[in-house]
């Protein structure tokens, strides 16, 4: 007899696997806090769209397999094994937020208080290394008055599915790993797999810490595998007859290498790539090791987004009542996920230029209306989308959108311009009969990296023409190839994710003006988010010194953008105006 497991938490994962162990006999119990999410399920509904998995729920809600319920006691009483299968969300500080898992250790703690027999817990939550022993493990001892292993077994087993391939990652994964706190509960864990597989893929059985690392391991690689692709593909577009696209199928034939994440566009996102390395990264920081290579490919994946903009912009010249069709909106084709996806970031900053949107995506529109509501226009089909366009932008992949031909857009657009942010198109086809630029194929027409956005937003090493300075004082610099050339801004920049202001400054002033920096004095950090609804734009007022000086802390942000003078506000104009004054006054 297959032992009913229960699951708490019935996102992608915990739904998608229990449905899968269902159609294979196995009996589910899937507690969730959300009333309207359980009944949606007990009538074989998926809350979500996720290919292949209504089928299969609706047959293991009728044949009475899987049922949902609100009621965590009977779901752990009614059952043999746990699994913990809420979300890990990220912080606004980018650490990881474990309310939920605490509230189901909890939860599942105060159940066990009554059963009289063994059970198992798996926690397939992602959860940072040493989260299942230190947390975990002794909040279910508090709450259930239990002790591990004698009560109740407990094991780390992260999952590596996908979402749009969740079902089919589930039934087939590369391998499965078991992190045990104990012999008996991986045996326990082992068998249920071994049961429910035919053919049992490999299998790793470690530690719990292993099992936690293993998971941000894995999606740090990928997430960094793609970027790298990102970045020469970055490389490819500054270099006539250069093509991403051949590039990554040549080196993904090198066995070392492999094919798969290779495939370049306008960036990763999704509810586990972006926080998890966020997480990673914070973590590792706070363990006395950063990991600068999860730093930059947090980075570039940051600004990958914005050569959507930056390419617009080298063709429309300036957004303002521009019509920009917006083609996927979901984080990558087969789901209805919006979670982080790119064309949040590409919509806001088309939005803040002034451009007019018109967006189709094949199944996220409910969650675009919940986004944007009548700031941007829905269309129902791609077709509609394009009709009237001055510029059409491939953001997801969708499979539909592969089957556009140029004469539906010369057809129906403006101005026939097509951006390929995900190489969806041939670009010989296409380049014949309309203006096509894609991510990572290089072409003469246009030189994005030259025309930076007004405030030098995608060129973080802009250099500096000239820079006024008093004693060992920075005041002012003038920079070159923005349209602010002639005029002297203050000095900042970008700050990178995870690096103090302070950090960023210095190395913007050594990188810029050649001048190492002991200490800064950071004035104030203004923030304008009406002005930039992406919230990533402050303004730095500081002066800085080469030897003494004070040191003044602030916290992290994740960018910043030069201003110019006259949009520094009055309150905070005070020290610069006075600098500037005192400057000038002594040059005369
Ligand atoms: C990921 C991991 O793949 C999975 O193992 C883990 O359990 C959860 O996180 P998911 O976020 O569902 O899965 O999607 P995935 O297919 O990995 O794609 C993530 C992002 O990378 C998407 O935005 C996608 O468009 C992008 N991507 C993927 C690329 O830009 N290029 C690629 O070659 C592959």
């Amino acid at each position: 007899m297959e032992p009913t497991i229960s699951f708490f938490g019935l996102g992608y994962v915990g739904l998608t696997t229990a449905t899968c162990l269902s159609s294979k006999g196995f009996k589910a119990i899937c507690y969730d806090i959300d009333k309207q999410k359980v009944n949606t399920i007990n009538q074989g509904k998926p809350p979500f769209y996720e290919p292949n998995l209504s089928k299969l729920l609706l047959k293991a809600t009728k044949t009475g397999l899987l049922t949902a319920t609100t009621n965590p006691t009977d779901a752990v009483l009614n059952s043999t094994i746990t699994f913990i299968t809420v979300g890990t969300p990220s912080n606004p500080d980018n650490t990881i937020d474990l309310t939920q898992i605490e509230n189901a250790a909890k939860t599942t703690g105060k159940a066990l208080q009554q059963k009289t027999t063994h059970h198992t817990i798996i926690v397939k939550s992602t959860v940072l290394p040493t989260t299942t022993q230190n947390i975990i493990k002794p909040t279910i001892e508090k709450t259930s008055g239990k002790r591990t292993p004698k009560d109740f077994g407990l094991c780390v087993n992260p999952e590596f599915l996908r979402e749009g391939n969740a079902v089919q990652d589930t039934l087939n994964p590369d391998r499965i790993i078991i992190g045990e706190t104990d012999k008996e509960s991986g045996d326990t864990l082992e068998s249920l797999y071994q049961n429910f597989y035919s053919k049992m893929p490999p299998i790793i059985r470690t530690t719990p810490v292993n099992a936690e690392l293993i998971k941000y391991a894995n999606n740090a690689f990928l997430s960094t595998k793609i970027t790298f692709a990102n970045s020469i593909a970055n490389l490819c577009q500054k270099l006539p007859g250069a093509d991403i696209t051949t590039i990554t199928k040549a080196i993904g034939l090198d066995k070392r290498i492999g094919p798969l994440f290779l495939n370049a566009g306008l960036g990763w996102g999704g509810s586990c790539f972006p926080k998890d390395l966020k997480a990673l990264s914070v973590f590792a920081k706070k363990m006395g090791t950063p990991l600068p290579l999860i730093d930059a490919t947090l980075l570039i994946n940051h600004y990958q987004p914005l050569r959507a903009i930056q390419l617009t912009e080298a063709l429309l010249g300036k957004l303002k009542g521009k019509k920009v069709a917006v083609l996927g909106l979901s984080f990558k084709p087969d789901t209805d996920d919006i979670r982080e996806a790119v064309s949040i970031r590409i919509i806001n900053e088309l939005l803040a230029k002034g451009a007019r949107i018109t967006a189709y995506d094949p199944a996220a529109m409910h969650n675009a209306k919940r986004i944007w509501n009548n700031k941007i226009e829905l269309s129902t089909n791609a077709y509609k989308c394009i009709q009237g366009a001055d510029c059409s932008i491939i953001v997801t992949e969708w499979k539909e959108f592969a089957g556009l031909e140029p004469e539906d857009f010369t057809a129906r657009m403006r101005n026939p311009i097509v951006i390929d942010g995900r190489r969806v198109f041939d670009p010989n086809k296409f380049s014949e009969k309309l203006t096509y630029v894609a991510i990572g194929l290089g072409t003469e027409r246009i030189d994005p990296l030259e025309q930076p956005d007004e405030y030098g937003w995608l060129n973080p090493a802009l250099s500096v023409n000239a820079i006024i300075q008093e004693k060992n004082r920075i005041l002012l610099v003038k920079r070159k190839n923005t349209p602010f050339k002639n005029q002297w801004s203050l000095p900042g920049g970008y700050v990178e994710y995870g690096e103090t202001v302070e950090n960023a400054l210095k190395r913007e002033i050594k990188e810029e003006c050649g001048l190492y920096i002991d200490s800064l004095n950071l004035l104030e950090v203004y923030s304008s988010p009406e002005r930039h609804p992406s919230k990533h734009v402050v303004t730095l007022c500081y002066s800085a010194n080469t030897s003494g000086g004070k040191l003044s802390k602030v916290d992290e942000v994740s960018s910043a953008r030069f201003f110019r003078i006259n949009e520094i506000p009055e309150t905070l104009a005070f020290d610069h105006t006075q600098m500037i004054n005192d400057f000038f006054h002594t040059k005369k």
